[in-house]
């Protein structure tokens, strides 16, 4: 099926970062947000990385342009009835999620596809909550969304090879190297990220060293661009917690308990970056 409009949900960080790659591979791209504010927010992020890809010489001024004139944004569903694919990039809460789905199919074309970006929600219940589960799939992007090359293509048991390979198909037209990965928590990536990550904060806990020399170690001793403590900072601890809880109910293995350190620097309102202090101040 050919995809020519796409319509994202969310234009938070990763939702305007999906609507950025996709109007920059050339999809007319509608993006909504629940307001006026939060569109505004997500655009004014998208124009600042365009900018500053022109800037160090990344992003060339026709194709920044490009961007933005094939981009809008919209706080209403009815903006995305001419869509062909709506990728999902709402907040991880399945209800509110399951309510969206049901709003857009009052609108949409029955042979629009969607997908969602969640990172640890089962793809198969959500399919499950829509009228076309055989339409739906799982689309997993990484932040920051216009930098990382990898996505996973997730599966339903539903999801028909149809819908899987124009997702696919799709996924590589945004310049992305998709793998397709289970309808399990934490697909592939985070099932291997996140044990690492829970376990370097409870080897933190058990005095093995310092947050920067963990870092350090990691960063300089295995060359990966950031050491987890960084990088737990970066994907926010708030959603770490809350994708090692829903690993830990699916799994019960204690790689994915999450570490009593973690639960309280949540409670406390220490999400990392975003927030302004996690394991580091900013
Ligand atoms: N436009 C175009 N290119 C840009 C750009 C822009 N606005 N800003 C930066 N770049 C380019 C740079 O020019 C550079 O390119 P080069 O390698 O060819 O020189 C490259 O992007 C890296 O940029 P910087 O040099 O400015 O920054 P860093 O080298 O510090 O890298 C980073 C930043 C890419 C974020 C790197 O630190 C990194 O990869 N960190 C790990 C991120 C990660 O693991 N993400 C996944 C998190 S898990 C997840 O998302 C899943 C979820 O479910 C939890």
């Amino acid at each position: 099926m050919a995809i020519k409009t796409v319509g994202v949900l969310g234009c938070g960080l990763m939702g305007s970062g999906i609507a950025q790659v996709c109007a920059a591979s050339g999809y007319r791209t509608i993006v909504r947000e629940v307001n006026d504010t939060y569109i505004e927010k997500g655009l004014a992020r998208i124009r600042t990385f365009l900018e500053d890809g022109v800037a160090k010489g990344k992003t060339a001024a026709d194709a920044r342009d490009r961007t933005l004139d094939n981009l809008s944004g919209a706080t209403t569903f009815e903006a995305l009835k001419d869509c062909d694919l709506i990728v999902e990039a709402i907040v991880e809460n399945v209800d509110e999620k399951k309510q969206t789905y049901q709003a857009l199919e009052k609108i949409m074309s029955e042979r629009a596809i969607f997908v969602s970006n969640t990172s640890s929600l089962c793809i198969t219940e959500l399919a499950a909550a829509t009228r076309r589960p055989d339409r739906f799939g799982g689309l997993h992007f990484f932040n920051p969304v216009p930098l990382m090359k990898l996505v996973e293509v997730v599966r339903a048991l539903t999801t028909s090879d149809e819908t899987y390979q124009t997702v696919f198909a799709f996924a590589k037209s945004l310049g992305k190297e998709p793998i397709t990965a289970p309808d399990r928590p934490g697909f592939i990536v985070n099932r291997l990220l996140v044990p690492y990550l829970l376990d370097a904060i409870r080897a933190y806990e058990n005095g093995l060293g310092t947050i920067d020399d963990i870092d350090a170690g990691m960063k300089l001793g295995c060359g990966h661009p950031m050491g987890p403590f960084t990088l737990l900072d970066f994907v926010g601890l708030d959603t770490t917690y809350y994708i090692a809880n829903i690993m830990f109910d699916e799994f019960r293995e204690p790689a994915y308990a999450p570490p009593p350190l973690l639960k309280r620097m949540v409670l406390a309102g220490r999400f990392g970056r975003k927030s302004g202090h996690g394991f580091y101040k900013y």
